[in-house]
């Protein structure tokens, strides 16, 4: 009996110490059966006192009177799934008749402590379908992401989302974003992992860094081209340009539409052309864009001709794989003129800690008030948290992992084969001490790998 006593204490004082210093693990270990078993034992009672209950229906009632039952109690959504996951638990729920989404998202707050989880939020996926997803501790606290992610070309996990999902950066459906941020709220950082996502891809990454190149030329060996200061900035972005209306010819060219060519493949852009024709897409990071669209002068013909470049890849540059991804601490009219075009080009938005609701507005003034209200709630100690959201209103918070720049100095040079030499941007090389990497010619795509 004492043996056992000494385990039992052994056990709870083990589970006590996860939970206190390593949540995640106490999660995976003891939170999920238990939690679990929680949610099915107290759901009836719990969706009841969350007013998530609908009276029994007429013909119930009429049945019962027939033969004489007791009257039957109020019924709770019906469970369709309960999924454990690495950071909590996804619950599916058939609404009755008469409850909508909107009651479950209200009384997500409710169900949160009921329940005793982190974080509840809720989603519709189909008429009357809600899937609500319930975290168990807070897993933006120390961001640890999957082992297992989904890789498509393109398509970079970046970040955790609050509710324990990855959160991609998806370039071919979100081809341009912008981040805003205070200065030491996470920026440099979230651009970091997306570098170190996109490294091991086929890719060309090109970088205007004007804080005098100290985030991205430490990376310098997997960047096909860097400017540190406005004046190659510009040159470079000309450059850009150039090679924009380039791939649009190549593309141009293999449309050769005639009355036997299915609608399905007329290219259209970079992704409809053959593998061995496609040339290599482009991201494009700036750090610090404010140093660009900035300028002394009145009227200074090198900024509008740097806003008019920048203006024109957000245009055009989806077809032809040129993304762009735009990071600064403000980015709004007092920078003058074709600022806010440009913004509008720039789908993608992410806000990391901001000082004023002005900066927040920057970010989602147009697309949602909610996001503008969670951005200047994020807590200056939680560097790295940050909202993402996009055009259609949807919003997350999420935190990138901390990544450093030693790390990311790491995973770059390990791919710095893939670099590829585009030719048009030659003179933009970052000078290494290194040996050089193999040239891939403009069209030429090396062979895939995860
Ligand atoms: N996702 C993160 N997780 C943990 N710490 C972070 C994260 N992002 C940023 N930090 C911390 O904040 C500091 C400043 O981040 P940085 O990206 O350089 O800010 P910014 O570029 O916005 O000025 C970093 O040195 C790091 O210590
Ligand atoms: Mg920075």
């Amino acid at each position: 009996m004492t043996w056992f006593t000494v385990a039992v204490v052994l056990v709870v004082a083990a589970a006590g110490l996860l939970r206190w210093r390593r949540p995640a693990w106490y999660w995976m270990t003891f939170g999920v059966t238990l939690t679990t078993l929680r949610v099915l034992v107290r759901y009836t009672s719990v969706m009841e006192a969350c007013g998530l209950t609908v009276p029994p229906s007429r013909w119930r009632l009429a049945l019962v009177r027939a033969t004489n039952r007791p009257v039957p109690e109020s019924r709770p959504p019906r469970i369709l799934r309960l999924r454990p996951t690495r950071t909590g638990l996804v619950l599916r729920l058939k609404l009755r008749p008469g409850q909508d989404a909107f009651d479950v998202a209200a009384a997500s707050d409710r169900l949160r402590h009921s329940f005793s989880m982190y974080g509840v939020t809720s989603r519709e996926l189909r008429s009357g379908v809600v899937e609500v997803r319930m975290t168990g501790y807070d897993v933006l606290k120390r961001v640890q992401m999957p082992a297992r992610l989904d890789t498509r070309p393109m398509r970079v996990p970046v970040a955790l989302r609050e509710d324990g999902s990855v959160h991609y950066r998806d370039y071919r459906v979100i081809p341009h974003a912008l981040t805003l941020g205070a200065t030491e709220s996470g920026k440099s950082v979230y651009q970091r992992n997306l570098v170190a996502g996109l490294a091991p891809m086929d890719v060309a990454l090109i970088g205007i860094d004007c804080k005098q190149g100290v985030e991205l030329f430490p990376l310098a060996r997997r960047f096909s081209a860097l400017a540190d200061n406005p004046e190659t900035a510009a040159e470079l972005l000309d450059a850009l340009v150039t090679r924009m209306e380039g791939v649009y010819q190549l593309i141009r060219a293999e449309q050769r539409i005639t009355a036997d060519v299915p609608d399905s493949e007329i290219a259209a852009d970079i992704w409809a052309l053959p593998d061995d024709l496609r040339p290599i897409p482009i991201v494009v990071l700036v750090d610090e864009v404010a140093e660009l669209a900035l300028s002394t002068k009145k009227n200074d013909p090198r900024r509008d001709r740097i806003i008019r470049a920048l203006v024109r890849l957000a245009q055009l540059g989806r077809a032809a794989g040129i993304y762009l991804e735009v990071c600064g601490q403000r980015f709004g009219s007092e920078l003058g003129d074709g600022i806010t075009m440009l913004r509008a080009q720039l789908t993608g938005r992410t806000a990391h800690r901001v000082n004023d609701e002005t900066s927040a507005k920057m970010a989602f003034g147009d697309i949602s008030p909610d996001a503008v209200l969670a951005a200047i709630q994020i807590p200056a100690e939680l560097r790295g948290v940050a909202i993402a959201g996009d055009s259609t209103g949807g919003w997350h918070r999420i935190r990138a992992p901390h990544t450093s720049l030693r790390q990311a100095v790491n995973i770059c040079n390990r791919h710095a084969d893939r670099t590829p030499d585009l030719p048009e941007l030659a003179p933009f090389r970052p000078a290494l001490p290194g040996a050089p990497a193999a040239p891939v010619p403009l069209s030429k795509t090396a062979p895939a790998t995860a």
